[in-house]
């Protein structure tokens, strides 16, 4: 049952970034990589899966700022969100590590030092990039908003426009501006490193790379050969100061672009992994070595980075020294009910939210897998099709049997087997063996899901035509009983063998029951020896109630706004240059846990009526006579109001003057015991606690609308 070669093989997931939450798209790639893994470790192959969180860049840098906090204190934060949402969902890794270590860095420089040195594949020239010069920063892509040089659009991405569709350069926006500081960008020229993946040497290296052998998916293949046919242009590997990330070596104030060093996080973390566990990285990792040693590395990636994995990746590997990747899998985009995960809609669902609501990983990880085949197109999750699915698929089909034939061996026989009969259904169970197992090796995990389920039909076939209920009544049908119920452990101890990659929980509440050490995928090969004692049936999967599902999507509706959408999913390869961090999806507004619910839903008609504007605090007095009230003197660019706020027991009127503030600039006036009131200001409270007001980030101008 066991390939005759034990396998060394050395597995990733792509690192995800380290300032969103997981979400249920993620969990797409460490789903189908953690059966993939499982699979391999149960037929005896050495396996070593790693990954990591994904920490460089200015997306990052500037989160922690705004949080204030160092970037360091951001990311293990949510390195231990991603580990927890991550252990949730039974993905196990066997080390997750984060990108912003020595192993990462010392294995970045020296790939870049040889690359530069030996190679002499690193070259340099000016660069015009956006500069914002209130921050002083140079801007990724993704922080550049502007007019649609088409439609007029205000408020797009410098890549397309979300209003009528059309793409175009960050170039091309009108009156663009920073979203960091809301400044108009200007052009500045600074010195780039590039690797230089238009040399000759690369071209011929990565032709034979990618077009021969079988290292990329047919689909994959194509794709590249279209980029080929486009050229290949150098990489742009730097990033000047002030970035969170490695500086690069011989070249003071400049830093490695967030994508040179990430995939490097594949071999750091390996090589912490092989530090602990006393294992020889340069097996996997050493071109030589790992030839001579046949070795393996599998890459498991979205198709959004194929470009990263299929051509940086192998030539930058390939001009140091090191192994290049034996496959790299990339797989599809989620969809939930046939449409791009929506945080208005609720389908933009995190890992954290599942699992809060007590919702079991392994109906998603079985749902994942019924949808998962070897190719690139999107997989659909449709939360109808999610309940009946596992319900009919797990709860009807498979647990049902153990449950059919338990009893009887408890109550009859003493919790034991009889001799284990041979018979047509059994022998059909054990055969497919290897046919399930070609299909989990090909990741073909929807048809080794349909397989086993039409196994597990015949299961119950078998039992409904034998009817042990009715032997249990015979008299003098004891040992065919003893029979029946035996065969019927048997199947659905074959069954869970080929489910264990995918329920690896549920697998072990059935070691459990039957009394067996953890099963391989060698023991669909033999039988339990009669006599053996099995333990009482235990619940093995509950249902799932539609309301749960209702729930999750409840909890991850964001009503207020129409979140812009701009963190698509559907990010193109030739984006993903300058876009240094287009994951940045906030982490889905989750309830704080005292916090009131959300009032109703209304329309952004509705919410367009609320005129709100940045302005600024002229000046700010106490109020004779007043206890709670400060009287603001707003400054709304152009035009004053006097507004009386509640906040005298919050705030110092001193401390005020010059700030940035939030109003309303259209609530009916009101007279007060002191004046009028000229519109309000925002400010954030709850039940006993204090009285936050808003701020805008600097760059807001008063008068700005707030929208
Ligand atoms: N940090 C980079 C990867 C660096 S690998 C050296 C990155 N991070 S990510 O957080 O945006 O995505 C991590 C993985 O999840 C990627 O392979 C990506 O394709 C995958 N997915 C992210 N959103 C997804 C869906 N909506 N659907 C399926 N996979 C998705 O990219
Ligand atoms: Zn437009």
């Amino acid at each position: 049952m066991t390939d005759p070669v034990r396998r060394r093989i050395l597995v990733t997931s792509a690192l995800p970034y380290a300032n969103g939450s997981i979400h249920f798209g993620h969990l797409v790639e460490y789903i189908q990589t953690d059966i993939w893994v499982r699979f391999q470790k149960l037929r005896s192959h050495e396996v070593h899966y790693v990954c990591a969180d994904d920490t460089h860049g200015t997306a990052i840098m500037l989160r922690a700022e705004k949080e204030g906090i160092a970037p360091q204190a951001l990311i293990e934060r949510v390195w231990r969100e991603h580990k927890r949402d991550f252990d949730g969902f039974l993905v196990d890794f066997d080390h997750y590590g984060s990108t912003d270590d020595d192993a990462t860095r010392t294995i970045a420089y020296h790939i870049y030092e040889t690359l530069r040195d030996a190679a002499k594949l690193i070259t340099t020239r000016s660069v015009e990039q956006f500069y914002d010069p209130v921050k002083q920063l140079f801007l990724p892509d993704r922080f550049i908003k502007g007019e649609c040089p088409k439609c007029g659009a205000k408020d797009q991405y410098g890549d397309s426009c979300e209003v009528c569709g059309a793409t175009y350069a960050p170039t091309d926006l009108k009156n663009p501006y920073s979203t960091v500081s809301g400044a108009a960008p200007v052009r500045k020229a600074s010195e780039h490193y590039f690797f230089a993946l238009s040399d000759p040497r690369c071209r011929a290296f990565l032709q034979q790379w990618t077009q021969h052998g079988d290292r990329l998916q047919p689909e994959a293949r194509n794709k590249i050969r279209e980029w080929f046919d486009q050229g290949l242009n150098d990489w742009d590997i730097s990033r000047d100061a002030p970035y969170f990330g490695f500086e690069i070596p011989g070249a003071p104030g400049k830093y490695f672009y967030v994508w040179l060093d990430a995939p490097v996080g594949y071999l750091g973390s390996f090589r912490n992994l092989a530090q602990a566990r006393g294992l020889d990285f340069a097996a996997f990792a050493d071109a030589g070595k790992a030839q001579a040693e046949g070795t393996e590395m599998v890459h498991f990636i979205g198709k959004d980075i194929l470009y990263f994995h299929a051509l940086f990746w192998p030539a930058m590997l390939q001009f140091a020294g090191y192994r290049t990747p034996s496959k790299v899998y990339a797989h599809g985009f989620l969809t939930v009910n046939g449409e791009k995960m929506s945080k208005s809609r609720g389908t933009f669902i995190t890992a954290e939210s599942y699992l809060k609501l007590g919702l079991n990983p392994e109906w998603l990880r079985y749902y994942y897998a019924a949808k998962l085949g070897a190719g690139m197109e999107d997989i659909d999750l449709n939360l109808d099709d999610f309940t009946s699915r596992v319900n009919s698929d797990l709860v009807g089909k498979y647990v049902n049997i153990a449950s059919r034939a338990a009893g009887f061996i408890a109550k009859r026989f003493g919790g034991r087997l009889a001799a284990t009969p041979e018979s047509d259904t059994l022998r059909a169970l054990r055969e497919a063996a290897p046919a399930i197992a070609m299909l989990f090796e090909g990741r073909e995990y929807s048809k080794a899901l349909r397989e086993v389920m039409l196994l597990a039909d015949r299961a119950n076939q078998f039992v409904d035509l034998e009817k042990p209920w009715e032997l249990a009544k015979q008299p003098g049908a004891e040992a065919r009983l003893h029979a029946v119920c035996t065969e019927a452990i048997a199947l659905f101890r074959l069954l869970t063998v080929y489910l264990k990659p995918v329920l690896p929980a549920v697998a072990a509440r059935v070691e459990a029951f039957l009394g067996v050490p953890p099963l391989a995928w060698a023991d669909a090969a033999t039988d339990l020896p009669e006599g053996h004692r099995i333990q009482a049936y235990q619940h093995l999967m509950a249902r799932i109630d539609p309301k749960q599902v209702e729930a999750l999507v409840e909890a991850n509706r964001e009503s207020l706004k129409p979140a812009p959408e701009s963190h698509s999913p559907q990010r193109h390869a030739q984006h993903q240059e300058n876009a240094v961090n287009q994951s940045t999806n906030p982490p889905a507004a989750a309830p704080a846990a005292e916090a009131a619910p959300t009032t109703p839903t209304i329309s952004i008609d509705d919410f367009m009526k609320v005129d709100l504007r940045v302005a600024r605090v002229a000046d700010a007095q106490h109020v004779e006579g007043a206890e709670k009230l400060v009287k603001l003197t707003l400054d709304l660019g152009g035009e004053q109001r006097q507004v009386f706020a509640g906040i005298k027991a919050h705030y110092d009127p001193e401390a005020l003057k010059g700030r940035l503030v939030v109003m309303v600039a259209n609530l009916a006036p009101r007279k007060m015991r002191f004046g009028e009131s000229q519109g309000m200001v925002l400010a954030a409270s709850a039940e006993g606690s204090g009285v936050f007001l808003l701020d805008a980030d600097s760059g807001a101008q008063p008068g700005m609308r707030v929208k």
